[in-house]
């Protein structure tokens, strides 16, 4: 097993993360399988109870782990799943060693930060390193760590010593540092004394970076380079300049263009490794891929996308959702125009009579060549959605209505069509006399409790749904895990939900045209709704923006883009014509 570390110094935020996923991309370009591992020292154990306000989104693994954007980005850059072990906190170990100290594992002895924690550490990164994350079960040849926070912080002092023996017990050969620094620039002069003494602190914690990369939102000048080097002690060939991009999926480019794949190949000695030969798919090579995929266009068409939804202040509550649509602008060669509306400032129905905002907001969502209502929890703003989702489907513009956004579909469905006025969801109105959705727990039979279902779960599309757009988009879906059996096609996606469709209103809503074509393995929880005769009005249970990669958008979020810029049929045929070939 290799490891490149990913530390950062001088000040957070400095898009270490970004670093570390485009590190693990230009090794898996050279055929390499690649895994990551985040360490977050904090002293919580679970991201799941953390308020999306302050923590921004919050992102569900296959096996129910809630964590932060971070695994995220991971993900979606490298097309690989993690599990909640590739995330580290310093709560989850200090946990982890307590457990063992009570069940009597230390013998009676003193438990002490070094070495009971620091071994503990370096076991569980050598562990949870080989875990695979790719349907091909084997185990990654290198793991790339990103260690939180700044190195000298006395928050993840133990992690840095434990990484500091880590390298050790690896070898020459097997480790790399990447220490991440920041050049600040005042009076249009590049300043490096913050990198001098952040890697003057990461020598005295016992680690010496292999290369040193610095942030700077220009150019490095040479002189700068150079004098990062002397100071630093290190050759100019070892200071890796990140100059501010326009996207962050340009940055894998601007590492290349820096020679990170010799360094990489010289410092872990990559040429003597067994590379099997590289997959293609769509006739070119994942780099090939990449590099196509997010150039920019500078004449493509713009699609204007509405996000209606609360919180809207706070985009990155919605962090995956919005790549999902970024990464199926990129493979329809559109440009995503994303626009955000304030769903309390839809509710007044008109629009001609109500305040200014409110006009506004209307004008918004007129313009919209589609209307995305996502997931979210309460009451706040849930009349404007479902006066949007009405607007949507009568107007016949592409709708895409998530997890809360689904819920609001089947409420004005059930009102409008259906003639429920009462019709309303548990989660918004304890009393409502038409509950069309209700708390739906899942038992789990390890606690014995009503959870919330959480992780991935299975989608059967029902029989006679051959005519179901989305049952069209998801065929050969490699990221769904879709399956083609006998009995029809299974998807497999992840969730987060508490409340659902309530199955005594089924019959009713489906008899009224309000089609269920996809619902899970016992047929009791709707999972996908479409209506007939409409671009696209999708609505789903589950939250296909978890597993969206940047070269394998979401299924149901690029069917929505794609008939939203009115190429929905090009785009199913080329899925359709899909292969991975393997290049020889
Ligand atoms: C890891 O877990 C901690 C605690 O639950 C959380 O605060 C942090 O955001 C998570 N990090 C990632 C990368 O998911
Ligand atoms: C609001 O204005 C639009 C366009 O000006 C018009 O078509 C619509 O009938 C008006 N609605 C009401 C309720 O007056
Ligand atoms: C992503 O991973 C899946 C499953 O491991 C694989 O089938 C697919 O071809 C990969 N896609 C790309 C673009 O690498």
């Amino acid at each position: 097993m290799k490891y490149v570390l990913v530390s950062g110094g001088v000040i957070s935020g400095v898009g270490k993360g970004i670093i570390a996923s485009s590190t693990g991309l230009l090794l898996k370009t050279r055929g390499l399988k690649v895994t990551m591992i985040k360490i977050d020292p904090y002293m919580n154990i679970d991201a799941g109870t953390m308020a999306p306000t302050e923590h921004g989104e919050c992102f569900v693994l296959d096996d129910g782990g809630e964590t932060d954007l971070d695994l995220g980005n991971y993900e979606r850059y490298l097309n690989i799943t993690l599990s909640r072990d590739h995330n580290i906190t310093t709560g989850k170990i200090y946990q982890h060693v307590i457990d063992r100290e009570r069940r009597g594992d230390y013998l009676g002895k003193t438990v002490q930060i070094v070495p009971h924690l620091t071994d503990a550490l370096q076991e569980w990164f050598m562990r949870v390193a080989r875990l695979h994350v790719d349907e091909t079960k084997a185990q990654p040849d290198v793991c790339v760590i990103e260690l939180g926070g700044t190195v000298g912080d006395i928050e993840n002092a133990p992690f840095v010593e434990a990484l500091r023996q880590l390298r050790r017990k690896a070898g020459a050969g097997n480790f790399l540092h990447i220490h991440v620094s920041m050049i600040p620039v005042i009076n249009e002069e590049q300043k490096t004394k913050p990198t001098q003494q952040t890697i003057k602190d990461v020598r005295s914690a016992g680690l010496n970076p292999d290369l040193i990369a610095c942030r700077c939102k220009d150019r490095l000048m040479a002189s700068t380079i150079d004098k990062v080097a002397m100071f630093c002690q290190v050759e100019t060939e070892q200071v890796v300049a990140v100059h501010d991009v326009p996207s962050t999926y340009h940055v894998p480019m601007v590492l290349e263009k820096q020679g990170l794949i010799t360094s990489l190949t010289k410092i872990l000695n990559l040429d003597k490794l067994e590379i099997p030969s590289k997959l293609k798919l769509r006739g070119a090579t994942t780099w090939e891929m990449w590099k196509s995929s997010t150039s920019v266009q500078h004449h493509s068409q713009i699609v204007t996308i509405a996000l209606v939804g609360k919180y809207t202040s706070f985009a990155d509550s919605y962090i995956s959702v919005i790549k999902a649509l970024e990464h199926s602008a990129m493979f329809c060669r559109r440009k995503l125009n994303l626009v955000m509306v304030d769903s309390s400032h839809l509710e007044e129905d008109d629009g001609n009579t109500s305040s200014i905002e409110s006009q506004k907001a209307w004008e918004i969502l007129r313009k919209a060549d589609g209307i995305l209502v996502p997931g979210g929890f309460g009451t706040r703003g849930t009349e404007g959605m479902i006066v949007a989702t009405r607007y949507a489907r009568i107007n016949k513009v592409p709708f895409l209505g998530v997890c809360l956004g689904m819920q609001i579909a089947v409420i004005e469905y059930a009102r409008t069509i259906c003639k429920i006025p009462g019709a309303s969801s548990k989660e918004f109105d304890d009393q409502a006399i038409d509950p069309v959705i209700i708390f739906m727990p899942e038992v789990d039979s390890k606690s014995m409790g009503a959870t919330m279902r959480l992780g991935m779960r299975p989608t059967h599309f029902q029989p006679g749904t051959g005519w179901s757009q989305m049952r069209g988009m998801y065929r050969n879906s490699p990221v769904a895990a879709s399956r083609d059996t006998s009995d029809g096609l299974v998807i497999h996606e992840r969730h987060r939900h508490r409340f659902e469709v309530n199955p005594a209103y089924v019959p009713k809503l489906a008899s009224n045209g309000l089609n269920f074509v996809g619902k899970d393995d016992q047929g009791e929880r709707m999972e996908v709704l479409e209506l007939k005769d409409h671009p696209w009005f999708v609505g789903v249970q589950f939250h296909p923006e978890y597993l969206t990669k940047v070269l394998e958008p979401s299924r149901p979020y690029l069917g929505f883009f794609a008939a939203s810029a009115g190429c929905l049929k090009e785009v199913m045929e080329k899925l359709q014509s899909d292969k991975g070939v393997v290049e020889n």
